[in-house]
């Protein structure tokens, strides 16, 4: 193991690259998934910290011994390539103070503050390869992960937008508790907990009346005492049927991403006339980390269902279709099903009754691996010459 200073300095060919808020969810999500990869091989990595510069860097990568201090932008702008799942307030401070001093690095960001800016990409490569490559080339260096459930949806249905298929769609989305934070999670079991307590006595006996105890699973629901501080009112045994802020036009804000991100990674932002028009509600459920969205879309053309399937289950190793039956879709096409796992299934697609170019789909996505860490960890290996 080198030291932080040999570390930011020695000259093994393999670029330094610091890490800002690896410790929490996404960032645990992300180092992992380096690990399983054996990603660290290929980089030098430097630990950073908001709150324990000094302290001990991570044992399980061949990097500096301690934790460097990630407000410290003279150590940052040493390294080549920043990756941070800090968040958007760390990203607002920190970001600009580096450019303004001149650093040309790469940086690799999980928050959504850059996604949105003319000069960032948002990077989810099986679909946007193209124009991650493109603006590597003309000199682009801040590449952004998506919204979680954009990212989800593209990598199921990617192959029928890659290939002009899609006039419009909407997306109904069922987001499960960890699009929140760690916290939410927390919340969504104590309540479920909570709930189950203040009926279990009556669950054991076969003789109680299900009237009873739906009265007083509703009581518990509406007793001011369950801590919903996360979600603001309870999400267990219930749904909220709004996610993020309000943009004031009716619309919430995870929402208007729906159109704005997903238009923006296949590249469809700035070419006039070429947006696809995408919307639908966002709303809240009580599932772990596996986002679901039911799929309205229009097609441009009157296509088999087969040929669809076709072209959504070869567009990517990870997109699989599943046959729209019962048994396969309560199977396959859950959160339970999908969570840990990095296939995107879809399923439900057939023919609506409004038209031979409408048609349903239903895809589920782990919320912290394709929406938010994989992309991010792919980016690296882009930067780096190693995918
Ligand atoms: N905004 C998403 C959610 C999470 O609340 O589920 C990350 O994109």
């Amino acid at each position: 193991m080198t030291t932080a200073a040999t570390s930011l300095s020695r000259d093994s060919g393999a670029p330094s690259v610091g890490f800002v808020g690896w410790r929490g969810m996404v960032g645990s999500v992300l180092m992992q998934r380096m690990q399983d990869e054996d990603d660290f091989r290929f980089i030098n990595p430097v630990f950073f910290s908001t709150s324990n510069a000094g302290g001990a860097a991570p044992s399980f990568a061949d990097g500096s011994s301690k934790l460097e201090d990630a407000y410290d932008v003279d150590t940052l702008a040493k390294l080549k390539i920043i990756v941070t799942a800090q968040g958007g307030d760390y990203t607002a401070e920190v970001y600009p103070k580096l450019r303004d001093a001149g650093w040309g690095g790469l940086w690799i960001d999980a928050a959504s503050t850059l996604r949105m800016e003319k000069d960032s990409i948002i990077v989810l490569d099986p679909v946007n390869r193209d124009v991650i490559d493109t603006g590597l080339a003309r000199g682009v260096k801040d590449f952004i992960g998506g919204n979680c459930t954009v990212s989800c949806m593209l990598m199921g249905l990617g192959g029928l937008f890659r290939n002009g298929l899609v006039e419009w769609g909407t997306s109904m989305t069922y987001q499960a508790a960890s699009g929140g934070g760690a916290r939410h999670m927390r919340e969504l079991l104590n309540q479920f907990g909570a709930i189950h307590g203040s009926v279990a006595p009556n669950l054991e006996d076969p003789a109680s009346a299900i009237l009873d105890i739906d009265r007083s699973v509703l009581a518990q629901q509406r007793n001011p005492a369950m801590d919903s501080s996360q979600f603001g009112v309870p999400l267990a045994g219930s749904l909220i049927p709004w996610v993020d802020a309000d943009l004031g036009n009716g619309q919430s804000k995870e929402e208007w991403k729906t159109g704005a991100e997903t238009n923006k990674i296949l590249g469809l932002d700035l070419a006039d006339g070429a947006q696809i028009p995408f919307d639908g509600l966002c709303i809240r459920i009580g599932a772990m980390r596996s986002h679901s969205q039911a799929l309205t879309l229009k097609l441009t053309e009157d296509l088999p269902v087969q040929e669809i399937e076709q072209i959504i289950d070869q567009d990517n190793e990870w997109a699989t279709v599943i046959p729209n039956t019962k048994e396969a879709s309560i199977e396959r096409l859950t959160p339970v099903a999908a969570t840990g796992t990095l296939e995107i299934p879809v399923g439900r697609i057939r023919k609506l009754e409004m038209g031979p170019e409408y048609i349903s789909a239903f895809t589920v996505g782990d919320q912290l691996l394709w929406g938010a860490a994989e992309p991010l960890r792919r980016m690296l290996l882009i930067a780096t010459g190693n995918l």
